[in-house]
């Protein structure tokens, strides 16, 4: 723990998808620095049982909230419970779906059951908050769950991608626009950090698996551990970063940076080979000056 017991104590907290998965993962951190949290998904049943065990780690208080975020409506309805009981001061938009498919295969239902989900939801709950912040004065803060694809696209997932992507503009755009109300808006865009729903539908066979999520490809050589993500996030709610907004952080142990437009690869090659590089280096320029003589 990198922060005092405390840090969040003043926070009411939804995190969407909190049920199961990093949401989870994230609505127990907030707990454990004394945010009163909410988590909603679609299965009530698995959000209670998360909802109690989560409390009964912390000791905090955690409610659960059966809320499609596909839904408009049945968001703002939430939303609006939530703030009979206190006002949200943070949102995690964290909720998604995501499968890997060929892209010519996808009909598009299979499409929209990705970016409604994402897209929608995310920009769904995101008004829900924020217009009830500047009705009220609230110096709310939003952080989104992204992944580096923003940045790079991603072959195989192309609605995540693309959702993704226009929640990172989302972040942006409205870090300008409510920035005066004292709103802020970022996102952390983790590499891979497994979890087991997630990773069966991103690596259904046993024996072909990504580099996207193969911890070779990383240069730190190693997955994400929760805490790292979770630690990020609670310092994006926090009020230690009030002058933070319109950033999507990447957390992916270099991941994105050792793409194939890199040389990133020749993080493999030994000393040995590199000595023979620089000899052929050398003489190659050797043989270009012997050539301008
Ligand atoms: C092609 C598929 C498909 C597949 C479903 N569909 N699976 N198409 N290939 N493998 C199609 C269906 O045929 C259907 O279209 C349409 O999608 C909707 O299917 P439903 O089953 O009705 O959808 P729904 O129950 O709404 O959602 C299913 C789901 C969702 C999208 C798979 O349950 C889900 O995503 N669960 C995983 C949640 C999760 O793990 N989230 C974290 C993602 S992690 P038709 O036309 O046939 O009716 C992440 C970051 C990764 O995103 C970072 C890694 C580095």
């Amino acid at each position: 723990m990198i922060f005092r017991d405390d840090a969040l104590a003043n926070k009411v907290i939804l995190i969407t998808g909190g049920g199961g998965g990093l949401g989870k993962e994230i609505a127990t951190a907030m707990s454990a620095l004394g945010a009163k949290v909410h988590i909603c998904g679609r299965r009530l049943g698995m959000l209670e049982e998360a909802a109690n065990a989560i409390s009964e780690k912390t000791g905090g208080v955690v409610k659960a909230h059966a809320c499609d975020v596909r839904d408009a409506d049945a968001v703002d309805v939430m939303i609006e419970g939530i703030w009979q009981d206190a006002p949200l001061t943070g949102l995690v938009n964290n909720a998604a779906a995501n499968f890997i498919s060929p892209t010519k295969d996808l009909s598009a239902r299979g499409f929209r059951a990705i970016t409604s989900t994402v897209m929608d939801g995310s920009f769904h709950a995101t008004l829900s908050c924020g217009k009830r912040w500047i009705d009220q004065g609230i110096k709310g803060s939003v952080v989104s769950n992204l992944v580096t694809w923003v940045w790079t696209g991603s072959a195989f997932v192309v609605p995540s991608a693309m959702a993704k992507t226009a929640l990172h503009a989302m972040t942006m755009s409205l870090a300008s626009e409510w920035g005066p109300y004292g709103i802020r808006l970022n996102a952390t865009a983790p590499g891979p950090f497994p979890t087991p729903e997630a990773w069966e539908k991103l690596n259904p066979l046993p024996d072909t698996q990504s580099s996207a999520t193969n911890c070779d490809t990383i240069p730190l050589r190693r997955f994400g551990n929760m805490p790292e993500l979770t630690n990020l996030i609670a310092f994006l709610l926090s009020d230690g970063c009030d002058y933070l907004t319109g950033q999507t952080i990447a957390i992916d142990g270099g991941q994105h940076l050792a793409a194939p437009s890199t040389f990133a690869d020749l993080t493999n090659m030994t000393d040995d080979q590199w000595r023979a590089a620089r000899e052929a280096i050398e003489a190659s320029t050797a043989k270009s000056k012997a050539a301008q003589k």
